[in-house]
């Protein structure tokens, strides 16, 4: 189905999608002209208030990004169990620091196209943080309370004819509901659906493909029918057509209903010499279908699909397509930084871009469901993805959390979950749970597994069921391990061998590993490996030997899912920092956001990148030297230098004088390295990276030439010592982007001494000015004590850099970015924007 632009213009314009076969279906998502309020009152739900004071908001909106920052907002005095605290204490960081606690409005005229009476009309709401109550005209349509799930709201019976309907969606967030910045609003789309009254419902079809082999593949459809009252079931015909990626039809077939098949098309087709989806080559297909009464178009419908297979072996892992396959993984949550929850293409796309050079192959989404932005980006790049649900059941971890709702809630949100992305061939997992403290009750933990397990295999028997469980002797002695097609563990990787010896799946996935820290371009000294270690600053080491008291370093898990078949690969925390727990800073206001991303805040990547690249991604050289070589008062002092390569060896020279050759040592095995002076000695990490633990600092230059497994010298790196900051340079990830109002161009600030080295020291202020078809959309430094607005066009730089973001307008053009600071020559960058 092809899909076309539609503007309406007037006071109440909203932007639309239409699809072609407009008559039977439209659908359109309700961006433009809203209203919005953080006060609360009965009459905003009528349709004659008069909101013409409101501020006028786009959707996707996030309204508590915009700070300000303050301790005081959702200050939480707990102790955090799952981390060990025993006393109750202040964490004012925790969620963020931004205002998202308490209540929103938002109102929106909006017209139905092409309403006539009878007609279907429903509400798809992607998600909305969080308790969503939504009126239509004046009458309380719906509730959902879960802000990360999708849901729909049948507003036919409140329709009072196409034009000028009014919509208002209050929405509540209470103190103590989250372990991160959740966001706040309409973070996510809201779509309006209209059909006939016989239609297909939303994810109204189940797709699929379980026999397949290069030669040929079984697609089974199967498509919901709600036909209206009275009609007579045997008129009803579905004409389904496959297409390939180039739109050529591959298999089609025509299908009667009858009264026996219970309001449910069932097709199914072969596809010869299918392209199958994988991460290295994402090839998705069509299902077109439509629906006659007799002779008369009633319904169109398409299901995006691919052909893949996947299958858990014991004692052999995980394989797509009938190949083994290890999950290179990251956990992530759903904020972008300095764009908060509010969803955004250009941004999701971006992340996944980034993850997929580091040699990513999977994406948690941790702790909940992801935005279907996320999830079609996946599809098309290449990317796995754990769909997760709950951070909590029935047992609390936030006064106000989840498990409030557990009872009535939990069967419909998983429900709404596994029917919204059940033929997305990126969904290659579903998980249930994270840590969630009902895994230590013996009475309840069991049942509550199975029940939820088995909701998933109800709804979608084709993909495993996992949840991330970080008590491993509790779930190993009541058996809720064993309930789970695959068992997850986050973290203790020390105790895979014992329990994979007492499961019966004889795997183990990694649901969640590492937490190590690190702040991107911050350097301590003496290197030392250190647990919940702080400093006066805030931050961690970038030498990336730091972690938590629960958790590690990375190849404290890569050597088990190296080792062992039946280590089917992991899911690191986190990919990129969030807003939100700055662990081991928990009490140290104004620390607000993560120091566990590969990649900061601001997206661009720590040292620890080039060590995940060096081991994940086998196509591309990683050659990669740290710490930045610009020390001045360390001169004589011991130094070290790390280097993270995917080749086995390396010389070090500095100023030309060489400190010797280091070879990856891979006689170093989990048995041999697991005792404590190993662990402090960094046995594990000699066999990955390659570190010159002696090095004293001079001024100058670093080099390393890395060898290949015969010797040759085949890759080199130098990097130099900077001197004063001289000038602003400005790169962007796209220098074309879509002129729709919403594309994005990330454009990295870095402030270089004259010769364009990185300045790692430089703070300065930077101020930005943007002219011509786009907008200054926000910025980020990557440091989680700046207590710096993300949307205001003025920023410093933390460690020499930052990630400036601009956004299209409508227009076709160009834009330009003007970066100037005080005694540093600016800089320009131009951006083309285009239909
Ligand atoms: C885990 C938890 C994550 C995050 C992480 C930090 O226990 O599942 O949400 O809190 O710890 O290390």
């Amino acid at each position: 189905m092809k899909n076309i632009k539609c503007l309406l213009t007037g006071i109440f314009a909203v932007s639309m999608t239409f699809s072609l076969s407009a008559q039977v279906r439209t659908e359109q998502t309700l961006e433009k002209g809203w209203k919005f309020t953080r006060q609360d009152k009965t009459e905003f739900s009528s349709p004659d208030y008069n909101d013409v004071k409101w501020q006028s908001v786009t959707i996707p909106h996030d309204w508590a990004i915009y700070g300000p920052f303050s301790i005081n907002n959702d200050k939480q005095e707990v102790a955090i169990t799952q981390d060990g605290q025993k006393d109750a204490m202040e964490h004012a960081g925790r969620t963020g620091g931004l205002p998202f606690v308490g209540t929103g409005w938002y109102r929106l005229t909006f017209d139905v196209p092409n309403y006539t009476s009878g007609d279907k009309v429903e509400l798809l709401f992607d998600g909305a943080m969080s308790h969503a109550k939504v009126y239509v005209n004046g009458s309380e349509a719906g509730y959902w309370p879960y802000g990360y799930n999708s849901f729909v709201i049948d507003a036919t019976a409140f329709i009072k004819g196409s034009k000028g309907n009014k919509l208002a969606v209050r929405l509540e967030n209470e103190p103590e509901s989250s372990r991160w910045y959740p966001g706040a609003g309409l973070y996510r789309n809201v779509h309006l659906i209209v059909t006939e009254d016989s239609h297909v419902p939303v994810w109204g079809t189940q797709l699929i493909t379980d026999k397949v082999d290069e030669n040929i593949a079984r697609v089974n459809l199967k498509t919901i029918w709600n036909a209206a009252k009275g009609s007579n079931l045997d008129d009803f015909t579905i004409k389904t057509e496959i297409k390939d990626a180039q739109g050529k039809v591959v298999a089609s077939s025509s299908d009667k209903l009858s009264r026996f098949d219970q309001s449910l098309f069932e097709q199914t087709f072969a596809v010869a010499k299918p392209n199958l989806w994988s991460p290295e080559s994402p090839y998705l297909y069509t299902a077109n279908s439509t629906i006659y009464q007799g002779e008369k178009v009633k319904d169109t419908y398409t299901t995006r699909f691919g052909i893949r297979t996947i299958e858990i072996i014991p004692n052999k892992g995980f394989f797509l397509n009938g190949k083994m396959v290890k999950f290179k993984g990251v956990c992530n949550h759903h904020d972008l930084g300095p764009l908060g929850a509010a969803v955004n293409k250009a941004a999701i796309r971006r992340q996944i871009k980034i993850m997929k050079d580091m040699g990513v192959n999977a994406i948690r989404t941790s702790h909940n469901m992801p935005a279907p932005e996320f999830v079609e980006a996946c599809d098309e790049m290449g990317m796995m993805v754990m769909a997760e649900s709950f951070d909590e059941w029935k047992s609390a971890k936030c006064e106000n959390g989840y498990h409030k709702v557990f009872d009535e809630w939990a069967e419909k949100d998983i429900v709404n979950l596994v029917h919204h992305y059940r033929n997305n061939p990126s969904i290659v997992m579903w998980c249930i749970g994270n840590e969630v403290p009902d895994q230590r009750n013996q009475a309840n933990g069991p049942k509550l597994a199975r029940m939820l397990q088995d909701i998933c295999h109800r709804e979608d028997p084709t993909r495993p069921v996992t949840q991330g469980m970080d008590a491993p002797d509790a779930v190993v002695n009541n058996n809720i391990a064993a309930t789970m097609d695959v068992a997850g563990f986050n973290y203790r990787p020390f105790k895979y061998a014992e329990n994979y010896k007492k499961l019966p799946q004889q795997i183990i996935m990694g649901s969640e590993t590492a937490s190590t820290v690190s702040s991107r371009g911050v350097y301590k000294f003496p290197v030392k490996r250190e647990s919940m270690k702080k400093y006066d600053d805030n931050q961690s080491s970038s030498y990336d030997v730091e972690h938590c008291g629960w958790s590690n370093l990375p190849e404290d898990d890569w050597i088990w899912h190296e080792d062992n078949p039946w280590a089917i690969g992991e899911f690191v925390w986190t990919g990129f920092d969030y807003l939100g727990e700055p662990t081991p800073y928990y009490t140290d206001w104004p620390s607000h956001s993560s120091l566990f991303g590969i990649v900061d805040l601001a997206g661009l990547p720590k040292d620890r990148f080039y060590l995940y690249r060096s081991h994940w991604n086998k196509e591309s050289e990683t050659l990669h030297i740290l710490p930045h070589w610009t020390w001045p008062g360390r001169e004589g002092e011991v130094t070290p230098v790390f280097v993270y390569t995917n080749y086995p060896s390396a010389e070090l020279f500095i100023n030309g004088k060489s400190q010797g050759k280091r070879t990856k040592d891979l006689s170093v095995t989990y048995e041999n390295s697991m005792d404590s002076t190993s662990t402090a000695n960094l046995k594990r990490q000699q066999r990955y990276r390659l570190m010159w633990m002696d090095t004293k600092y001079e001024p100058g230059t670093v080099k390393v030439v890395a060898y290949n497994e015969k010797g040759e010298a085949v890759a080199e790196k130098e990097i130099r010592t900077a001197s004063k900051p001289d000038h602003i340079e400005l790169v962007a990830d796209r220098t074309v982007i879509d002129a729709d109002g919403k594309d994005l161009s990330f454009i990295t600030v870095k402030v270089v001494d004259k010769d364009g080295n990185l300045c790692p020291d430089a703070q300065n202020l930077i101020k930005f000015d943007v002219k011509g078809k786009g907008t200054y959309r926000a910025g980020a430094n990557g440091n989680s004590i700046s207590l710096e607005l993300f949307h205001m066009p003025q920023m410093k730089v933390f460690n020499g850099m930052m990630t400036a973001i601009v956004q299209s307008s409508e227009e076709v053009g160009n834009i330009t970015l003007k970066a100037t600071a005080k005694g540093l020559k600016p800089a320009l960058i131009t951006i083309t924007t285009q239909k």
